[in-house]
């Protein structure tokens, strides 16, 4: 992933991320004047909905430049540069989107979040999951990011001592122009690593995905996030 380099092409380029950041928002909302910690807050989606609601964020993220970005997109959220995937301050409520899959390994950083709140502690997090850009992955592989489903994401928070109180799959059908297009917004939104694939290989995917996802005049591409209300145990 590369979001420190893409943090002024992010908002460009993340239209899904955007709407499911919102929809989590809408999904449980935090009662007014609620104090919450949002972790890989990047340029402040959730961070802006959040704050809609009269809450008090503290928005952090390990990439400065995403904070330099969030600060002057949502200035009444209060930001900080922090690693969400070691041991965080404690708090009274936790927020993030699109953060937890990148761990390499999710169950000990809940364990970590876990600990940062106290007993009935909310955690509202939202992550993509199976099945996210499935045409995609299907065409080239999993790649070094390993994709879960809403069960296997459940048992890890379970395992980690998570109550989850609501949660629910939303699944968007984005259309893009063509299949370059849908590569160069995951390319300026960050979430592409260095290229493992020759410009050979490239244009045949290119080919591929076109042919066989195209829908009316453009291709189409599923996102799916799976949208979670739990309490710390
Ligand atoms: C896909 S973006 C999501 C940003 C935002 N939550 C949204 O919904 O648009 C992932 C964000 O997580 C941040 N991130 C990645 N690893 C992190 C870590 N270990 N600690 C804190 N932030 C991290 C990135 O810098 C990036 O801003």
């Amino acid at each position: 992933m590369r979001f420190n380099e893409c943090a002024r092409s992010y908002d460009e380029h993340a239209a899904p991320q955007r709407r499911f950041a919102e929809a989590l928002a809408a999904f449980a909302p935090f009662h007014r004047g609620a104090k919450v910690t949002e972790l890989g807050a990047g340029t402040g989606f959730l961070t802006a909905a959040l704050l809609a609601q009269g809450v008090r964020v503290e928005a952090t993220d390990g990439s400065a430049e995403m904070v330099a970005v969030g600060k002057d997109n949502v200035p009444l959220a209060e930001w900080k540069v922090r690693d969400a995937f070691t041991e965080i301050p404690a708090t009274a409520a936790i927020a993030s989107s699109g953060l937890l899959h990148w761990a390499a390994d999710p169950g000990v950083v809940l364990s970590h979040w876990h600990h940062a709140l106290p007993k009935g502690g909310r955690l509202l997090l939202g992550v993509p999951c199976d099945p996210c850009l499935f045409e995609l992955r299907d065409l080239m592989g999993e790649g070094p990011l390993r994709w879960r489903d809403e069960a296997q994401w459940l048992k890890l928070l379970s395992h980690a001592k998570f109550d989850v109180k609501a949660h629910g799959v939303l699944e968007l059908e984005e259309t893009y122009p063509s299949s370059l297009d849908l590569f160069r917004s995951l390319h300026g939104s960050g979430v592409t690593g260095a290229p493992r694939m020759s410009s050979g290989t490239l244009r045949a995917l290119i080919r591929d995905y076109d042919r066989l996802h195209a829908k009316g005049d453009g291709v189409v591409a599923t996102w799916a996030w799976l949208l979670i209300d739990a309490v710390a145990l």
